[in-house]
């Protein structure tokens, strides 16, 4: 089909505007990557009237080499385009993915402890719990939309549970968290999600103070009862970094499970392999993870002037870090085209690299190996009933409605 953006001989690379939520919709988008990597892989990409201009990074090993490099790169002025662009970040230097240097390393290492595999055992019990339970339920109904029904309810009760909010206040939270993201579609508006965002603000203010009295072992506790060099956290540092992980794990880890069944539809071969036992549930969950890669971009500043693939690149420039090509790169990555569940090695950066690596990749993982082995034991075939509804958004790529019907196994 032809796009906006294309012409008899393909894509014009200057016109794509990487801003435009509409460009990563009706578009190939293997094809556009392929492009800017072959022919683009350090893109200028233009400034508009009300926007700067940009750095685009389509290669492997550019975008890793950016990762990697915090003492050239900084996230403090943000770390996604809607606020790079904007000039800032209002949590920069106080939530853990925008701040940088001594602080981020501190902060980061006292939330970790929270995110160990034995801290996060109770957690990843009540996922596989609350995983096995919606598929019955779903299964029940026969055909039903799979985002509302099943991936909606994952993510979020899975943060509740790390951080251990009381039960009576888990309906309000979800409806805060559910204003704020209205605001990215048409039926929501900008005044009310951002109160939304300043109830669980509040929210999060008023229950770190009741765990500074009545400590437990969630990572509220961890934020609240913790301390650097005796310092204890402030409440910004507190509060921002307990929404920073309904910011980090909810969305995308919906973008996941929703973007694997739908794989599995697409492609039977796979789904066949993976139910019969021909394909373990590692590699599966690691090439879903390439395959949809929830979080398309991040991006960084550069700090001093350097050089990237023979393009200066100038210090305060914002220079964007495409995961969603990095995935696809031949370079690396043999036949990327391929939904390939057997695939090894498999080193994606769907959860970033580097200082900033993602928080909460163990339990992204854990989900969706939920997910992969509910779907192994509990269904028998998976179809689609419907068209997919695609999420509109320069940073997040996937679903957000797939009706499906699923039949039970025996
Ligand atoms: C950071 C992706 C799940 C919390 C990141 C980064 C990526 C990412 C790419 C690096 C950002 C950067 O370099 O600027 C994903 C994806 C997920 C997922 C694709 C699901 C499939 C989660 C979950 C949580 C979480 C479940 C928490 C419950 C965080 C936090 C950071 C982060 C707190 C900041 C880490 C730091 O700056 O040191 N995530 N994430 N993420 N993620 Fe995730």
């Amino acid at each position: 089909m032809m796009t906006a953006l294309s012409t008899e001989s393909g894509f014009d690379l200057d016109a794509v505007d990487l801003t435009d939520p509409r460009t990563f919709v009706d578009t190939d988008l293997f094809a556009l990557w392929q492009r800017f990597r072959t022919e683009r892989p350090v893109h200028l990409h233009r400034a508009t009237a009300q926007l700067p201009a940009f750095w685009a990074l389509t290669r492997y090993h550019d975008v890793m080499s950016v990762y990697k490099d915090n003492q050239r790169f900084t996230s403090e002025r943000g770390n996604v385009l809607s606020t790079l662009l904007q000039g800032g970040d209002s949590a920069g230097g106080k939530m853990l993915a925008v701040t940088d240097g001594p602080r981020h390393r501190e902060i980061r290492n006292l939330m970790l402890r929270s995110f160990s595999p034995r801290a996060l055992s109770h957690v990843v019990e009540q996922v596989r719990i609350r995983t096995t339970d919606l598929l019955a339920r779903a299964l029940a109904k026969g055909t039903f939309d799979y985002a509302a029904e099943v991936a909606e309810h994952i993510p979020m009760g899975t943060i509740c549970d790390l951080m251990a909010v009381p039960p009576q206040d888990r309906q309000m939270l979800l409806d805060w968290n559910k204003q704020v993201l209205s605001a990215d579609s048409a039926d929501g508006t900008d005044d009310e999600a951002w109160l939304a965002r300043n109830e669980i603000l509040l929210y999060f203010s008023d229950l770190a103070k009741a765990r500074r009295r009545n400590p437990g072992d969630d990572v509220i506790s961890a934020l609240a009862t913790g301390s650097v060099g005796g310092v204890p956290l402030t409440e910004d540092e507190i509060v921002f970094n307990c929404y920073s992980l309904i910011l980090g794990g909810d969305e995308s880890s919906r973008m996941a499970s929703i973007g694997a069944v739908l794989a599995f539809i697409q492609h039977p071969d796979q789904w066949r392999a993976f139910k019969s036992g021909a394909v373990g549930v590692e590699s599966t969950a690691e090439e879903i993870l390439r395959w949809t890669t929830p979080a398309m971009h991040f991006g960084r500043r550069a700090l001093v002037d350097l050089e990237i693939g023979g393009h200066r690149i100038a210090a305060g420039d914002i220079v964007t870090l495409w995961n969603t090509s990095a995935n696809f790169d031949e370079q690396v990555f043999t036949d990327p085209r391929a939904f390939d569940l057997a695939r090894t090695p498999n080193k994606h950066v769907t959860f970033g690299y580097g200082p900033h690596f993602c928080l909460g990749a163990f339990l992204g993982r854990e989900e969706l190996k939920a997910l992969l082995d509910g779907l192994r034991a509990q269904v028998a075939e998976v179809e689609q009933a419907g068209p997919a509804g695609r999420v509109y958004s320069n940073f997040l790529f996937g679903y957000s409605t797939l009706p499906v019907t699923f039949r039970p196994e025996r």
